[in-house]
């Protein structure tokens, strides 16, 4: 992977560190952080012996196959709004991967970005006392999965059979992010980019479990927890905050808060 010069053109990047292998760049992120680094500075491995998902759980990026990096950021925003850059992150990777592969992904709710029913790209966001690090592993050249993903993940090889250059989808993803992040830091809403969220949901008006973070540790896999005993609601967007709107049998309105939560669609 040659990383383009041109990574310094974007407003957002101040500082690039570029590793063939790396436990994980999310750590190597936060180690900057800690260490006093610039808002703004990018790790990018070209494999991860440590990805790491989230909730404890990780994140397959041995090969070469993908694209893995972190963007350490230092952001002025109320910290009650920090979840909404991870949202912010999740439209800029949909619409960047739409523009490069002419594919149309759909954003599972509140961070990982599908194509059809198979998981194509996750996003793991950290956060400090005065940083916050966003990580983001895409599948993008891998043309087979381990018996454990074979169901539930893709690449866009296999979706286009066509071979991307990881550095360039890197810079759209850049230029999309920081344009949003802007935005998102200069009015601390998400309402300038809701309707366009909500168009990429993949639940939007969808029925719905609302599985409690606990249970969602029993698997990997949202089809294999035990749903028994909730109950279906149906999905009516995000909301300015990053909510997502649902409605029980009921009628009544609910706010899901991300974090707490993972999304089944019935
Ligand atoms: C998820 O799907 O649960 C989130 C996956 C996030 C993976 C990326 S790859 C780059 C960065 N470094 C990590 O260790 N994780 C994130």
């Amino acid at each position: 992977m040659n990383l383009n010069s041109s990574l310094f053109n974007i407003p957002l990047v101040n500082n690039v560190l570029y590793y063939d292998t790396i436990d994980s760049t999310n750590n190597k992120a936060k180690e900057l952080a800690k260490r006093g680094s610039v808002h703004g500075s990018l790790v990018v491995a070209k494999s991860q012996t440590s990805g790491k998902g989230r909730l404890g759980r990780s994140f397959d990026s041995l090969s070469d196959d993908g694209l893995y990096f972190s963007l350490m950021l230092r952001p002025r925003v109320n910290p009650n709004h920090l979840s909404g850059i991870t949202l912010v992150a999740a439209l800029a990777v949909s619409k960047s991967i739409d523009k490069i592969s002419s594919t149309k992904t759909s954003i599972k709710w509140p961070n990982d970005i599908y194509l059809g029913q198979k998981k194509l790209a996750g996003i793991l966001t950290e956060a400090g006392s005065d940083y916050v690090v966003l990580g983001i592993g895409i599948n993008v050249n891998t043309s087979s999965f381990n018996d454990e993903l074979l169901h539930t993940a893709t690449s866009l090889y296999l979706e286009t059979t066509t071979i991307f250059q990881k550095e360039d989808l890197l810079e759209h993803i850049l230029y999309e992010f920081s344009a949003l992040y802007d935005q998102f830091i200069k009015s601390d809403t998400l309402s300038f980019m809701t309707e366009d969220y909500n168009r990429r949901l993949g639940c939007l008006n969808k029925e719905v479990y609302i599985i409690p973070q606990n249970r969602s540790l029993q698997s990997n896999n949202p089809s294999l927890i035990d749903v028994s005993d909730l109950s279906p609601m149906t999905c009516n967007g995000i909301n300015s905050e990053g909510a997502l709107i649902c409605y029980d049998e009921q009628n009544k309105i609910h706010f899901i808060n991300s974090g707490e939560v993972s999304l089944r669609i019935i």
